[in-house]
Protein backbone atom coordinates (compact mmCIF):
# COMPACT_ATOMS: atom_id res chain seq x y z
CA UNK A 1 0.00 0.00 0.00
CA UNK A 2 1.65 3.59 -0.87
CA UNK A 3 0.77 6.54 0.58
CA UNK A 4 -1.57 9.67 -0.37
CA UNK A 5 -1.23 13.34 0.69
CA UNK A 6 -4.49 14.34 1.08
CA UNK A 7 -3.05 17.63 2.01
CA UNK A 8 -0.63 19.62 2.94
CA UNK A 9 -0.42 23.24 5.84
CA UNK A 10 2.06 25.59 6.68
CA UNK A 11 2.92 28.19 9.37
CA UNK A 12 5.75 30.79 10.17
CA UNK A 13 5.92 33.23 12.75
CA UNK A 14 5.13 37.21 11.48
CA UNK A 15 8.54 38.09 12.66
CA UNK A 16 11.51 38.10 9.91
CA UNK A 17 14.56 38.19 10.68
CA UNK A 18 17.25 39.19 7.83
CA UNK A 19 20.90 38.72 7.26
CA UNK A 20 20.70 42.19 7.66
CA UNK A 21 19.41 42.35 11.24
CA UNK A 22 22.15 39.61 11.62
CA UNK A 23 24.81 41.74 10.85
CA UNK A 24 24.24 44.12 13.98
CA UNK A 25 23.66 41.05 16.34
CA UNK A 26 26.79 38.89 15.50
CA UNK A 27 29.94 39.63 12.97
CA UNK A 28 28.88 38.50 10.06
CA UNK A 29 27.08 39.61 6.40
CA UNK A 30 24.56 39.10 4.02
CA UNK A 31 27.12 38.25 1.41
CA UNK A 32 28.93 35.32 3.93
CA UNK A 33 25.64 33.70 5.18
CA UNK A 34 23.77 34.05 1.25
CA UNK A 35 27.10 32.24 -0.49
CA UNK A 36 28.04 29.84 2.21
CA UNK A 37 24.20 28.68 3.25
CA UNK A 38 21.77 30.54 0.34
CA UNK A 39 19.57 31.63 3.51
CA UNK A 40 18.29 35.06 3.35
CA UNK A 41 16.18 35.63 6.12
CA UNK A 42 14.18 33.21 8.67
CA UNK A 43 10.86 33.87 10.61
CA UNK A 44 10.99 33.86 14.62
CA UNK A 45 8.65 33.00 17.15
CA UNK A 46 7.62 35.56 19.76
CA UNK A 47 8.31 34.49 23.30
CA UNK A 48 4.61 33.73 23.94
CA UNK A 49 4.44 31.27 21.01
CA UNK A 50 4.84 27.43 21.62
CA UNK A 51 5.87 24.88 19.07
CA UNK A 52 2.49 23.50 19.75
CA UNK A 53 0.91 26.80 18.74
CA UNK A 54 3.08 26.81 14.84
CA UNK A 55 1.83 23.09 14.38
CA UNK A 56 -1.65 23.79 15.10
CA UNK A 57 -1.43 26.29 12.39
CA UNK A 58 0.03 24.29 10.00
CA UNK A 59 -2.03 21.52 11.08
CA UNK A 60 -5.56 23.42 10.40
CA UNK A 61 -4.33 24.04 6.58
CA UNK A 62 -3.77 20.67 6.10
CA UNK A 63 -7.08 19.54 7.32
CA UNK A 64 -8.64 22.69 5.32
CA UNK A 65 -7.08 21.49 2.20
CA UNK A 66 -7.77 17.96 2.99
CA UNK A 67 -11.13 18.25 3.78
CA UNK A 68 -10.74 16.75 6.95
CA UNK A 69 -12.21 17.26 10.47
CA UNK A 70 -9.99 17.29 13.60
CA UNK A 71 -12.56 14.29 14.71
CA UNK A 72 -11.71 11.94 11.76
CA UNK A 73 -8.08 11.78 12.69
CA UNK A 74 -6.93 8.61 13.59
CA UNK A 75 -3.53 9.47 14.67
CA UNK A 76 -1.10 12.28 15.23
CA UNK A 77 2.63 13.04 15.48
CA UNK A 78 5.07 15.69 16.10
CA UNK A 79 8.58 15.70 15.34
CA UNK A 80 10.16 18.02 16.79
CA UNK A 81 13.51 18.57 18.70
CA UNK A 82 11.72 21.22 20.46
CA UNK A 83 8.81 20.46 22.42
CA UNK A 84 6.87 22.79 24.50
CA UNK A 85 6.96 20.55 27.68
CA UNK A 86 9.06 17.24 28.73
CA UNK A 87 5.40 16.03 28.62
CA UNK A 88 2.61 15.90 27.91
CA UNK A 89 3.73 15.53 24.17
CA UNK A 90 3.45 18.25 21.38
CA UNK A 91 1.21 15.83 19.39
CA UNK A 92 -1.26 16.03 22.27
CA UNK A 93 -1.35 19.77 23.17
CA UNK A 94 -2.12 20.16 19.60
CA UNK A 95 -4.88 17.49 19.47
CA UNK A 96 -6.47 19.52 22.21
CA UNK A 97 -6.27 22.97 20.69
CA UNK A 98 -7.64 21.21 17.66
CA UNK A 99 -10.03 19.41 19.74
CA UNK A 100 -9.43 16.04 17.58
CA UNK A 101 -10.90 13.47 20.01
CA UNK A 102 -8.78 10.62 21.29
CA UNK A 103 -6.53 9.45 18.74
CA UNK A 104 -3.27 8.07 20.05
CA UNK A 105 -0.70 10.87 19.69
CA UNK A 106 3.24 10.90 20.10
CA UNK A 107 6.26 12.78 19.32
CA UNK A 108 9.46 11.52 17.53
CA UNK A 109 12.63 13.08 17.96
CA UNK A 110 15.28 12.37 15.34
CA UNK A 111 16.28 15.80 14.57
CA UNK A 112 15.96 17.26 10.66
CA UNK A 113 14.61 13.84 9.63
CA UNK A 114 11.93 13.50 12.24
CA UNK A 115 9.34 14.14 9.60
CA UNK A 116 10.89 11.22 7.55
CA UNK A 117 10.69 8.84 10.25
CA UNK A 118 7.70 9.83 11.18
CA UNK A 119 6.12 9.29 7.90
CA UNK A 120 7.50 5.86 7.79
CA UNK A 121 6.37 4.86 11.28
CA UNK A 122 2.24 6.59 10.38
CA UNK A 123 2.11 4.15 7.34
CA UNK A 124 3.19 0.94 9.23
CA UNK A 125 0.52 1.69 12.01
CA UNK A 126 -2.06 3.10 9.25
CA UNK A 127 -0.73 -0.63 7.24
CA UNK A 128 -1.36 -2.49 10.37
CA UNK A 129 -4.30 -1.36 12.14
CA UNK A 130 -6.51 -1.65 9.56
CA UNK A 131 -9.54 0.62 11.16
CA UNK A 132 -7.16 3.62 10.82
CA UNK A 133 -7.25 5.75 7.89
CA UNK A 134 -6.40 9.22 8.29
CA UNK A 135 -3.00 10.58 9.99
CA UNK A 136 -2.05 14.07 10.79
CA UNK A 137 1.57 13.93 10.80
CA UNK A 138 3.65 17.38 11.35
CA UNK A 139 7.17 18.82 11.80
CA UNK A 140 7.13 21.90 14.07
CA UNK A 141 10.71 23.63 15.76
CA UNK A 142 10.92 26.74 17.76
CA UNK A 143 15.16 26.68 17.47
CA UNK A 144 15.11 29.86 18.55
CA UNK A 145 14.67 28.91 21.69
CA UNK A 146 18.29 26.54 21.77
CA UNK A 147 19.78 28.66 19.50
CA UNK A 148 23.27 30.43 20.99
CA UNK A 149 22.80 33.70 19.61
CA UNK A 150 26.51 35.27 20.35
CA UNK A 151 27.81 32.37 18.24
CA UNK A 152 27.52 33.54 14.60
CA UNK A 153 28.39 30.08 13.01
CA UNK A 154 24.68 28.66 14.20
CA UNK A 155 22.79 31.28 15.22
CA UNK A 156 22.54 32.73 11.43
CA UNK A 157 21.46 29.57 9.96
CA UNK A 158 17.86 28.33 11.81
CA UNK A 159 14.44 29.35 11.58
CA UNK A 160 11.71 28.52 13.53
CA UNK A 161 7.98 27.16 11.89
CA UNK A 162 6.30 24.24 11.13
CA UNK A 163 4.49 22.20 8.02
CA UNK A 164 1.97 19.67 8.17
CA UNK A 165 0.47 16.69 6.07
CA UNK A 166 -2.89 14.73 6.36
CA UNK A 167 -2.06 11.23 4.94
CA UNK A 168 -4.14 8.28 3.82
CA UNK A 169 -3.24 5.01 2.64
CA UNK A 170 -3.99 3.69 -1.44
CA UNK A 171 -3.23 0.71 -3.10
CA UNK A 172 -3.01 2.22 -5.96
CA UNK A 173 0.18 4.90 -5.18
CA UNK A 174 3.33 3.56 -4.17
CA UNK A 175 5.57 4.18 -1.44
CA UNK A 176 9.27 3.11 -0.53
CA UNK A 177 11.66 4.53 2.48
CA UNK A 178 15.11 4.10 4.07
CA UNK A 179 16.56 5.26 6.41
CA UNK A 180 19.53 5.29 9.46
CA UNK A 181 21.44 6.87 11.95
CA UNK A 182 25.57 6.31 12.67
CA UNK A 183 25.02 7.11 16.24
CA UNK A 184 27.89 9.70 15.81
CA UNK A 185 26.48 12.00 19.29
CA UNK A 186 29.64 14.25 18.76
CA UNK A 187 29.49 16.74 15.70
CA UNK A 188 26.17 17.90 16.17
CA UNK A 189 23.93 18.09 19.57
CA UNK A 190 22.23 20.20 22.00
CA UNK A 191 23.27 19.03 25.18
CA UNK A 192 19.89 19.49 27.50
CA UNK A 193 16.17 20.13 27.43
CA UNK A 194 15.84 19.97 30.98
CA UNK A 195 17.84 21.22 34.49
CA UNK A 196 19.29 18.07 36.80
CA UNK A 197 16.87 18.60 39.67
CA UNK A 198 18.10 15.11 41.13
CA UNK A 199 19.93 15.90 44.82
CA UNK A 200 21.96 12.85 44.63
CA UNK A 201 24.00 13.88 41.12
CA UNK A 202 27.77 14.57 42.01
CA UNK A 203 27.20 17.87 40.54
CA UNK A 204 24.70 20.17 38.97
CA UNK A 205 25.09 22.70 36.54
CA UNK A 206 24.83 26.36 37.33
CA UNK A 207 23.32 27.21 34.05
CA UNK A 208 20.84 24.43 32.12
CA UNK A 209 22.99 23.69 29.18
CA UNK A 210 20.76 23.95 26.16
CA UNK A 211 22.42 25.60 22.94
CA UNK A 212 22.74 23.28 19.63
CA UNK A 213 26.66 22.93 19.12
CA UNK A 214 27.59 22.10 15.32
CA UNK A 215 30.56 21.14 13.55
CA UNK A 216 29.60 22.42 10.29
CA UNK A 217 32.00 21.18 8.07
CA UNK A 218 32.09 17.45 9.27
CA UNK A 219 27.57 17.85 9.19
CA UNK A 220 28.41 18.75 5.94
CA UNK A 221 30.23 16.37 4.67
CA UNK A 222 28.11 13.57 6.04
CA UNK A 223 24.65 15.42 4.83
CA UNK A 224 26.06 14.89 1.20
CA UNK A 225 26.77 11.18 1.52
CA UNK A 226 24.06 10.52 3.95
CA UNK A 227 21.42 12.07 1.35
CA UNK A 228 23.03 10.94 -1.66
CA UNK A 229 23.54 7.24 -0.98
CA UNK A 230 19.58 6.99 0.94
CA UNK A 231 18.20 8.56 -2.32
CA UNK A 232 20.41 6.05 -4.58
CA UNK A 233 18.80 2.92 -2.11
CA UNK A 234 15.46 4.24 -2.62
CA UNK A 235 15.98 4.39 -6.28
CA UNK A 236 17.29 1.03 -6.43
CA UNK A 237 13.71 -0.23 -4.99
CA UNK A 238 11.59 1.49 -7.04
CA UNK A 239 13.68 1.68 -10.42
CA UNK A 240 14.50 5.21 -11.01
CA UNK A 241 14.74 8.64 -9.51
CA UNK A 242 11.82 10.74 -9.28
CA UNK A 243 10.36 13.49 -11.16
CA UNK A 244 10.58 15.90 -7.65
CA UNK A 245 13.43 15.76 -4.76
CA UNK A 246 11.95 17.94 -1.99
CA UNK A 247 14.91 18.11 0.35
CA UNK A 248 15.73 18.92 3.89
CA UNK A 249 16.35 22.76 3.56
CA UNK A 250 19.89 23.11 5.35
CA UNK A 251 22.46 24.22 3.16
CA UNK A 252 21.65 24.98 -0.69
CA UNK A 253 25.26 24.00 -1.07
CA UNK A 254 24.20 20.61 0.48
CA UNK A 255 22.08 19.86 -2.19
CA UNK A 256 24.03 21.25 -5.34
CA UNK A 257 26.67 18.76 -3.94
CA UNK A 258 24.15 15.72 -4.03
CA UNK A 259 22.90 16.78 -7.17
CA UNK A 260 26.34 16.52 -8.73
CA UNK A 261 26.81 13.17 -6.99
CA UNK A 262 23.41 11.36 -8.04
CA UNK A 263 23.92 13.30 -11.76
CA UNK A 264 20.81 14.54 -11.22
CA UNK A 265 19.74 18.28 -12.56
CA UNK A 266 19.56 20.50 -9.88
CA UNK A 267 15.65 21.40 -10.86
CA UNK A 268 14.50 18.98 -9.32
CA UNK A 269 15.39 20.21 -6.21
CA UNK A 270 13.25 22.11 -4.56
CA UNK A 271 14.84 25.18 -2.88
CA UNK A 272 12.87 27.49 -0.27
CA UNK A 273 15.89 28.39 2.40
CA UNK A 274 16.21 31.71 1.46
CA UNK A 275 13.32 32.50 2.94
CA UNK A 276 13.06 30.00 5.86
CA UNK A 277 16.45 29.20 7.16
CA UNK A 278 16.91 25.75 8.59
CA UNK A 279 14.15 24.85 10.20
CA UNK A 280 14.92 20.93 11.33
CA UNK A 281 12.24 18.91 11.42
CA UNK A 282 9.63 21.11 10.04
CA UNK A 283 11.75 22.06 7.09
CA UNK A 284 10.88 19.04 4.36
CA UNK A 285 6.89 19.28 5.61
CA UNK A 286 7.26 23.58 4.57
CA UNK A 287 8.88 22.73 1.21
CA UNK A 288 6.01 20.21 0.74
CA UNK A 289 3.32 22.36 1.25
CA UNK A 290 5.37 25.23 -0.39
CA UNK A 291 5.33 23.00 -3.68
CA UNK A 292 2.00 21.90 -3.50
CA UNK A 293 0.58 25.61 -3.40
CA UNK A 294 2.94 27.00 -5.69
CA UNK A 295 2.13 24.00 -8.26
CA UNK A 296 5.41 23.17 -8.66
CA UNK A 297 4.35 19.34 -8.05
CA UNK A 298 1.44 18.43 -9.18
CA UNK A 299 -1.14 14.96 -8.93
CA UNK A 300 0.51 11.76 -10.00
CA UNK A 301 4.20 13.27 -10.40
CA UNK A 302 6.52 10.95 -8.36
CA UNK A 303 8.45 13.05 -5.37
CA UNK A 304 11.22 11.66 -2.95
CA UNK A 305 11.45 13.40 0.50
CA UNK A 306 15.20 13.45 1.78
CA UNK A 307 16.96 14.59 4.95
CA UNK A 308 19.64 14.29 7.48
CA UNK A 309 20.89 15.51 11.37
CA UNK A 310 21.31 15.07 14.23
CA UNK A 311 21.79 11.46 15.41
CA UNK A 312 23.12 11.60 13.03
CA UNK A 313 20.08 10.59 11.13
CA UNK A 314 18.88 10.65 7.52
CA UNK A 315 15.95 9.07 5.65
CA UNK A 316 14.27 8.85 2.22
CA UNK A 317 10.77 8.16 1.36
CA UNK A 318 9.71 8.04 -2.12
CA UNK A 319 5.77 8.64 -2.85
CA UNK A 320 3.61 9.92 -5.85
CA UNK A 321 2.00 13.01 -5.30
N1 LIG B 1 29.75 34.90 9.23
C1 LIG B 1 31.00 35.12 8.83
N2 LIG B 1 31.98 34.21 8.99
C2 LIG B 1 31.66 33.04 9.55
C3 LIG B 1 30.35 32.75 10.00
C4 LIG B 1 29.37 33.75 9.81
N3 LIG B 1 28.08 33.55 10.19
N4 LIG B 1 30.34 31.51 10.52
C5 LIG B 1 31.58 31.03 10.42
N5 LIG B 1 32.38 31.95 9.84
C6 LIG B 1 33.80 31.84 9.51
C7 LIG B 1 34.53 30.81 10.35
O1 LIG B 1 34.94 31.36 11.59
C8 LIG B 1 35.68 30.47 9.45
O2 LIG B 1 36.67 31.48 9.57
P1 LIG B 1 38.25 31.11 9.55
O3 LIG B 1 38.47 30.49 8.20
O4 LIG B 1 38.90 32.42 9.76
O5 LIG B 1 38.42 30.12 10.67
C9 LIG B 1 35.12 30.59 8.03
O6 LIG B 1 33.92 31.38 8.17
C10 LIG B 1 34.77 29.26 7.42
O7 LIG B 1 34.01 28.48 8.35
P2 LIG B 1 33.48 27.06 7.99
O8 LIG B 1 32.72 26.52 9.17
O9 LIG B 1 34.58 26.22 7.45
O10 LIG B 1 32.46 27.42 6.79
P3 LIG B 1 31.70 26.44 5.84
O11 LIG B 1 31.94 26.80 4.45
O12 LIG B 1 31.86 24.99 6.22
O13 LIG B 1 30.17 26.82 6.12
C11 LIG B 1 28.26 25.98 7.35
C12 LIG B 1 29.63 26.66 7.43
C13 LIG B 1 27.34 26.88 6.56
C14 LIG B 1 27.75 25.78 8.76
C15 LIG B 1 28.42 24.62 6.62
O14 LIG B 1 29.51 23.90 7.15
C16 LIG B 1 27.18 23.77 6.73
O15 LIG B 1 26.14 24.08 6.17
N6 LIG B 1 27.25 22.62 7.44
C17 LIG B 1 26.12 21.73 7.58
C18 LIG B 1 25.13 22.25 8.58
C19 LIG B 1 23.88 21.39 8.55
O16 LIG B 1 23.49 20.93 7.51
N7 LIG B 1 23.25 21.14 9.68
C20 LIG B 1 22.07 20.28 9.56
C21 LIG B 1 21.59 19.76 10.73
S1 LIG B 1 20.93 20.94 11.88
C22 LIG B 1 20.04 20.01 12.97
O17 LIG B 1 19.98 18.83 12.92
C23 LIG B 1 19.27 20.73 14.07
Amino acid sequence: MGIVIKGTGMYVPDRILTNADLEKMVETSDEWITTRTGIKERHIADREIATSDLACEAAKRALEMAGVEPGELDLITVATVTPDKMFPNTAALVQRKLGAGNCPCFDLEAACSGLLYSLEVAHSILSAKKNYKKALVIGAEKLSSIVDWTDRSTCVLFGDGAGAAVITLDENSRYAFDCGADGNTEVLYCPKFYHNTNPFAASLPEQPEQQVKMEGRAVYSFAVQALSGSIRRVADQVGGYPEHYICHQANARILQAAAKQLKEPMEKFFLDIAKYGNTSAASIAIALDDCVRSGAVKRGESVMLSGFGGGLSYGTAYFTF
